[in-house]
C-alpha cells in the first residue's frame, strides 16, 4: 500500500426528511447570506426548493437564487454567478441539484475570490481561496457531495475540464433518498453507471497487496450489482435507493482508492464525449468503460478475472483466465444494456467519423496518460473504435 493522507470533511446529513434542516446546518457552518444555486427545475416541481427556503427562513439566514444549471454545467452561468456574489455580499454556496449543480456551485465558489478569469483555475492553475460550499443532493451520481472536484464545460469551444482542491469539499451534504424518487429511469442508470466507474477507475490498479481497498470497491460494486436492477423495477424503493446513494459518495470521496495507484482515463476519454454530444457522463461512461477494459485487460488478466468472479459471479476458468477476464467484461456491458444505458456510438448518439476530433481534443499529444495503462493517442483512437462498434453479447 501507498503512503496516503485521507481529508473527508463533509458532515453527510443522510435520511429522510433531513432537507428541513438544512438552515441549521448553514448557521452551524457559519453562512448568513447565502446563494442557491439550483437546475433546470426537478428541485421546484419537487417542492424541495419551497422546502429548503423555509429552512432558510426558519433559521433567520438571508438567500438569494439562481436557476438554470444545465447538465454538463457551463461557464457561462458560473460568470453570472460570481457577479451576483459579489453584487450580493453573498457569504455561502448552497447547491439543490445533482452533479452539475454542486460543480457550477464549487466554480462559483472558487471564482469569486479569485483576482483572473475564473477558468484559470480549469486550466491548471491551483485554486487558493473558496466561499464554503454545501450541497442538498437530488441524484445519486457524481458523487460531488463528497468531493475536492468539480468539472465545468467551457461553451466556446465545447471544453469540458476540471479541477481539485480539498478546499472544494462541500461543509456538509444533505442526503434523503427520498428525493431521488423522483428520477426518470435513464438518469438513475446513468447515476448508476458513474458511481460503478468511479470504483473501476480505483479498482484497476497496480499497487499490490492493498486487500482492504480491494474488498470496499468489490463492496460497493456488489452493491450497485444488487440495488440497481431493484430501483429500476421500483423507483419507489427507499431501501434500496439509500444503498445507492450512500454508494455514490463512498465511491468518489476517496475511501475505497486511497493507497493505490488510480487510473482515470475512461473519465477522460468520455469526457470529449459529453462535451461534444452534451449526453450524460454516465451514459458516456457506458459506453467507453467496457471498451477501455476490452483494449487494457491483457495488461493485468487476473485482476479482471478477480472483478469477474468476485462482482459478477462468473466461474473462474483455470485453464484459460483470459476467458474468464472477458466474460467478466461482457457481464457488464449486458449488466449497463439491461439497466438501459447505451453501450456504442449510435446508442449513445456519437458518431465515429468524429474520433480523430476527439482524440486532438483529449490532448495527450506524443505523450502517454493513465496510471493503471499509460495510453497514447493511438490507443486512445482504438478505445473509442471499440466503443464505436461494441455489440451486447
Ligand atoms: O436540472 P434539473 O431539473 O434538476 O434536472 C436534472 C438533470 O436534468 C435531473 N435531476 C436531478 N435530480 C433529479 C432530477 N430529475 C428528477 N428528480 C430528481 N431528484 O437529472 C439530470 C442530470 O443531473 P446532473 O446534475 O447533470 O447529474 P449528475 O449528478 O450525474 O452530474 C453530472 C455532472 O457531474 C460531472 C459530470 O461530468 C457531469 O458534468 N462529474 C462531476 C464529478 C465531481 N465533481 O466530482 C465527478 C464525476 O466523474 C463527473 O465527471
Ligand atoms: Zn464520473
Amino acid at each position: 500500500m501507498e503512503n496516503f493522507n485521507f481529508y473527508s470533511p463533509t458532515e453527510f446529513v443522510f435520511g429522510k426528511g433531513r432537507a428541513a434542516e438544512t438552515g441549521s446546518y448553514v448557521k452551524k457552518y457559519g453562512g448568513s447570506k447565502v446563494l442557491i444555486h439550483f437546475g433546470g427545475g426537478s428541485a421546484v416541481r419537487s417542492g424541495l426548493l419551497d422546502t429548503v427556503r423555509a429552512s432558510l427562513e426558519e433559521s433567520g439566514i438571508e438567500y438569494r437564487e439562481l436557476g438554470g444549471v444545465q447538465p454538463n454545467p457551463r461557464d457561462t452561468l458560473v460568470y453570472k454567478g460570481i457577479e451576483l456574489v459579489r453584487a450580493e455580499k453573498i457569504d455561502f454556496i448552497l447547491a439543490v441539484g445533482g452533479g452539475s449543480v454542486i460543480d457550477s456551485a464549487k466554480a462559483i465558489a472558487i471564482g469569486v475570490p479569485y483576482d483572473g478569469d475564473f477558468w484559470d483555475l480549469y486550466s491548471g492553475k491551483h485554486p487558493e481561496k473558496a466561499l464554503p460550499v454545501a450541497t442538498v443532493l437530488t441524484i445519486a451520481a457524481a458523487g460531488s457531495e463528497g468531493s475536492g472536484n468539480s468539472v465545468i464545460t467551457k461553451e466556446d469551444g465545447k471544453l469540458k475540464r476540471g479541477t481539485g482542491s480539498d478546499l472544494l469539499r462541500p461543509r456538509f451534504s444533505v442526503m434523503d433518498p427520498a428525493l431521488t424518487q423522483s428520477l426518470p429511469a435513464y438518469q438513475t442508470a446513468c447515476g448508476a453507471t458513474d458511481i460503478m466507474a468511479h470504483v473501476f477507475e480505483r479498482y484497476f490498479t497496480n499497487t499490490r497487496e492493498v486487500e482492504i481497498t480491494d474488498r470496499l470497491c468489490e463492496a460497493v460494486l456488489c452493491t450497485m450489482v444488487r440495488e440497481v436492477p431493484r430501483v429500476i423495477a421500483d423507483p419507489d424503493n427507499y431501501e434500496a435507493r439509500a444503498n445507492i446513494m450512500w454508494a455514490g459518495t463512498v465511491a468518489h470521496n476517496n475511501v475505497v482508492g486511497v493507497g493505490r495507484e488510480q487510473d482515470w482515463n475512461s473519465h477522460g476519454i468520455e469526457h470529449e464525449l459529453s462535451a461534444l454530444y452534451d449526453c450524460a457522463h454516465g451514459a458516456g461512461l457506458a459506453v467507453i468503460m467496457p471498451a477501455w477494459m476490452e483494449f487494457v485487460y491483457k495488461h493485468d488478466v487476473m485482476r479482471f478475472c478477480q472483478m469477474a468472479t468476485r462482482v459478477f459471479g462468473c466461474a473462474m476458468n483455470f485453464d484459460d483466465p483470459e476467458s474468464t477476464a472477458l466474460a467478466g467484461i461482457r457481464a457488464f456491458r449486458r449488466f449497463l444494456h439491461d439497466i438501459g444505458m447505451p453501450i456504442n456510438f449510435a446508442e449513445l448518439g456519437a458518431d465515429p467519423k468524429d474520433i480523430p476530433a476527439l482524440v486532438e481534443k483529449f490532448g495527450i499529444g506524443d505523450g502517454r496518460t493513465g496510471g493503471f495503462v499509460k495510453l497514447s493517442a493511438a490507443d486512445v483512437t482504438e478505445i473509442y473504435k471499440i466503443a464505436a462498434a461494441a455489440v451486447c453479447e
